[in-house]
């Protein structure tokens, strides 16, 4: 329908937006100034009608995210009360229960690292320091979690610094490292190179773990997104860790891209370019 008045129409419509209806949009085949103002309204309609489907979608998962591990700590504590349990067993239920309290805590540390991130005033205070000793320390912070897993670790560094924010690339370095070490078998191995090449340096993080579909790939780094949906209380994560990571590097003017074969392992390298 073209509308008579479409000053009116389009004063409507911006009420009902206002409301909250972002699904409104105006008809005009006019090519005139009247035209292009409705032609950008239903662009800007358009625009916020994705914003509110993802931010519904953000407090589902949310909400989804929080409500499973308190389902579990619920029950356990329950049964435990109510002596469902048996006195040998109750440890082992009260590890699991000390566990689900840590998922929620990771969850509510990792949606405060996003929402800063994603502020305008996120702190970011580059300095000049060594990647190559930078990347030594994850892997000795991550120790445990490697040990745990006999896996073997091949570092590859040349030394070399970078102009970028200490702390932000930590979180990048741990979060790529615990993906490497959570998603390997036994007796895995993960290799980390750095070297530069003209002015980009490279950082390589490869392991031989269970890989990533092909189908994967495209939505790894969105919020909440995990590979196995149904997974057992023993793989943690609330599939945040690498939305963290794009984030960071974004900021930083990075890139990231992913090589990965199921049943074989995957690749995850970073570009950075050196700015002094
Ligand atoms: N190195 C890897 N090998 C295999 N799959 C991986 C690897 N890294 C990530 N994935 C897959 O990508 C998904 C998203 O990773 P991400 O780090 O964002 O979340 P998470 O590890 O599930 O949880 P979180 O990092 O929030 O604790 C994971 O659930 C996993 O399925
Ligand atoms: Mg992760």
């Amino acid at each position: 329908m073209i509308q008579k008045y479409p000053i009116k129409e389009l004063t409507n419509a911006a009420k009902e937006m206002a409301k909250g209806n972002f699904s409104v949009r105006l008809k005009s085949k006019k090519k005139d100034e009247v035209g292009e103002l409705i032609t950008s309204f239903n662009h800007m309609a358009t625009e916020l009608e994705q914003i509110d489907n993802m931010r519904e979608d953000f407090v589902s998962n949310v909400s989804h995210e929080i409500q499973s591990p308190l389902t579990s700590i619920r029950g356990f504590t329950k049964a435990i009360r109510d002596d469902v349990i048996p006195k040998k067993d109750q440890h082992e239920y009260l590890d699991i229960i000390y566990q689900e309290t840590e998922r929620l805590s990771r969850l509510s540390e990792n949606l405060l690292r996003l929402a800063s991130l994603d502020s305008e005033q996120h702190p970011y205070h580059p300095v000049t320091y060594r990647l190559d000793e930078q990347l030594r320390r994850t892997v000795v912070a991550t120790e445990p979690q490697w040990k745990k897993k006999s896996l073997q670790i091949h570092l590859d560094l040349e030394s070399i610094e970078v102009f970028a924010d200490q702390d932000l690339l930590d979180q990048v370095w741990l979060n790529l490292m615990t993906n490497a070490i959570k998603y390997s078998s036994l007796n895995g191995e993960i290799e980390i190179y750095l070297s530069r090449d003209a002015d980009e340096v490279k950082v390589t993080i490869k392991d031989t773990g269970k890989g990533i579909p092909k189908d994967a790939i495209p939505h790894l780094f969105e919020r909440f997104y995990k590979v196995d949906k149904a997974r057992s209380r023993t793989v943690q994560g609330n599939g945040l860790g690498l939305s963290i990571v794009k984030k960071i590097l974004t900021i930083h003017g990075c890139l990231i891209d992913v090589v990965s074969e199921e049943g074989v392992g995957s690749t995850f390298m970073i570009n950075i370019s050196v700015k002094k």
